[in-house]
């Protein structure tokens, strides 16, 4: 005879919340452009297991142990050295938490700063997993305008000027500034530069997150890092090898000054991160790591070339949409008054899945006319196919077909 069961309902803390996390097959469909997933075929996997190999050799009793609490210390090492290389600043190795991608980084740097009501200022189209934890922590999201080159300075400090006069805290200006996820655009230094300084005058926090930043496939340099130009430590820097190895890696890290990282570490305190990861991953981004970038850049430049020759072939005169040079997303916008949120079901239906303008949207809302396709995931000979069925689930408004 089995006990009756306890009243859960009854005894579930208020202050989680209860809506299901979505637990999906992959491929998810035959066309999936909906989350940003690299090509499962560009994966390093025996290099991986020989990087794991190797380490385990020299370093593996360590996993007799709980891990450092910030993280492997010789990745964390390899991180500082690779960011003071790349990205411009210097930042000590105890000065970076690795964590579970770089969702988890993000998911305590809210954490630690936003109580509810607190202002946290995003790009007005953005990541939406970020969204997703802002709207967790109570946060009040403001969108700010942006064009081909970053954050416009005048909406950031109107934006700020606003939550002044209303008496408001801004606990965090949030931007993503390389290839950015919708838009797909890259700061300029100048716009970094001014994000910086604009941000300084009212000492507001800059969460960075540049988890795309290896993914440039058109030859070009990405300028230095917000946090390049700021030597007062309130720059956040976030980042992951989700993109340029696998998300399945779970590992990200997060640089920032010392009593957020104290607060970070306090409030993660779940023994650190998988060592076994950072022993592989760091192998590996000492031997094969550039190699793979270089690799998976060819690979997106052939799925940003296909899936734009697809968009001209099947939407052309219909939408207008992005050309990124590098990430893993092109932004749509529909000009004959097709809604992508109504689409989203059919196209689902037809095999083809995308992300409707509202999910990436500061104020959850905004761009019904739009859609964020993911490239990353199809093979290039499969975009003709995937747009050819995403465009007859887009149907123009009825006042918009006849021209009123
Ligand atoms: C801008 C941005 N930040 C963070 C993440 C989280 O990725 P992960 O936790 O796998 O590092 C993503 C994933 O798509 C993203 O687009």
């Amino acid at each position: 005879m089995s006990l009756p069961c306890c009243e859960w309902d009854d005894l579930l803390a208020c202050s989680v919340p209860g809506e299901p996390v979505a637990r999906t097959a992959h491929p998810a469909a035959p066309y999936d452009f909906g989350v940003a997933y690299p090509d499962p075929d560009s994966l390093p996997l025996d290099e991986l297991v020989e990087c794991l190999r190797e380490e385990l050799a020299v370093a593996g009793r360590s996993l007799a142990h709980y891990p450092h609490p910030l993280g492997y210390p010789p990745l964390r090492e390899w991180l500082a050295a690779r960011l003071a290389e790349t990205r411009g600043f210097t930042v000590d190795a105890d000065g970076i938490l690795l964590g579970s991608g770089s969702s988890e980084p993000n998911f305590l740097v809210a954490q630690a700063l936003v109580d509810p009501g607190d202002v946290v200022l995003v790009e007005d189209f953005t990541y939406a997993g970020t969204l997703g934890i802002l709207r967790r922590f109570g946060a009040d999201i403001r969108g700010v305008e942006s064009d081909e080159e970053g954050m416009l300075p005048d909406s950031l400090e109107y934006r700020l000027r606003e939550a002044e006069d209303e008496g408001k805290r801004v606990k965090a200006v949030y931007t993503v500034p390389t290839f950015q996820n919708p838009l797909g655009w890259v700061a300029s230094a100048a716009r970094r530069a001014a994000v910086s300084e604009i941000t300084a005058r009212g000492g507001v926090p800059v969460w960075e997150d540049d988890c795309y930043v290896d993914l440039a496939f058109d030859g070009q340099e990405v300028p230095a890092a917000i946090r390049s130009f700021d030597d007062s430590g309130r720059t956040i820097y976030v980042a992951s090898f989700s993109k340029n190895i696998g998300p399945g890696m779970r590992l990200g890290y997060v640089a920032a000054a010392a009593p957020l990282m104290e607060r970070m570490a306090a409030v993660k305190g779940t023994g650190g991160v998988s060592q076994f990861t950072a022993m592989a991953v760091h192998r590996f981004a000492q031997t094969g790591l550039d190699a793979h970038i270089d690799r998976v850049r060819g690979l997106l430049r052939a799925k940003r070339d296909a899936i734009l020759a697809a968009l001209d072939a099947h939407l052309g005169g219909r939408a207008r949409w992005t050309d990124p040079s590098g990430g893993l997303f092109v932004f749509v916008q529909m000009l004959d008054g097709s809604d992508a949120v109504d689409a989203a079901e059919r196209a689902a239906a037809g095999g083809v899945l995308f992300a409707p303008g509202p999910r990436t949207a500061a104020d959850g809302v905004s761009g019904r006319d739009r859609m964020r396709l993911c490239f990353g995931w199809n093979r290039p000979d499969e975009m003709d196919a995937g747009i050819a069925a995403l465009a007859a689930a887009l149907q123009p408004a009825a006042a918009a077909v006849l021209g009123r």
